[in-house]
């Protein structure tokens, strides 16, 4: 499927839609995610911090966790929508790229203004994958 400029903002809306539900009461700082995986199925995700801070997930993870729980491993694209559109996490970095390097990751502001369009690869160049594991 070719990610025509239609299907990246009609994703990016349902991100900014999940993100209405984040629960972010200790960084004011909402986050939604929403994917697509290769076979067309759909998850989205929102940031759910803790009282605990450390304990926090972020919104992108649990899209993720999401769609794998679902049976899903193969992603074409992921959104992340925040106020600025801000940079994913290193942790939420390494997670995308377990499942692969070649997936788009769209970036984009509370106006569902589309920031940056980028891959995992490139925004984890040199990722620990799970080759690295074989001896
Ligand atoms: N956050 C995400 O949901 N994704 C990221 O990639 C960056 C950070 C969340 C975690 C926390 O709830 C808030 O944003 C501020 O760090």
């Amino acid at each position: 499927m070719s990610l025509t400029k239609e299907k990246k903002q009609s994703l990016i809306e349902l991100a900014n839609t999940a993100r209405q539900h984040a629960y972010a009461p200790y960084s004011n700082y909402p986050v939604g995610s929403a994917l697509r995986t290769k076979s067309g199925r759909i998850f989205t995700g929102v940031n759910v911090e803790n009282a605990a801070y450390p304990q926090t997930m972020c919104a992108e993870r649990i899209a993720i966790f999401k769609a794998v729980s679902e049976g899903e491993q193969e992603f074409e694209v992921i959104t992340v929508v925040t106020d600025n559109g801000g940079s994913p996490c290193g942790g939420c970095r390494q997670v995308m790229a377990e499942f692969g390097l070649d997936t788009i990751v769209l970036l984009a502001d509370g106006s569902g203004k589309l920031i940056k369009e980028t891959t995992v690869g490139e925004l984890l160049p040199g990722a620990f994958r799970p080759e690295d594991l074989k001896s």
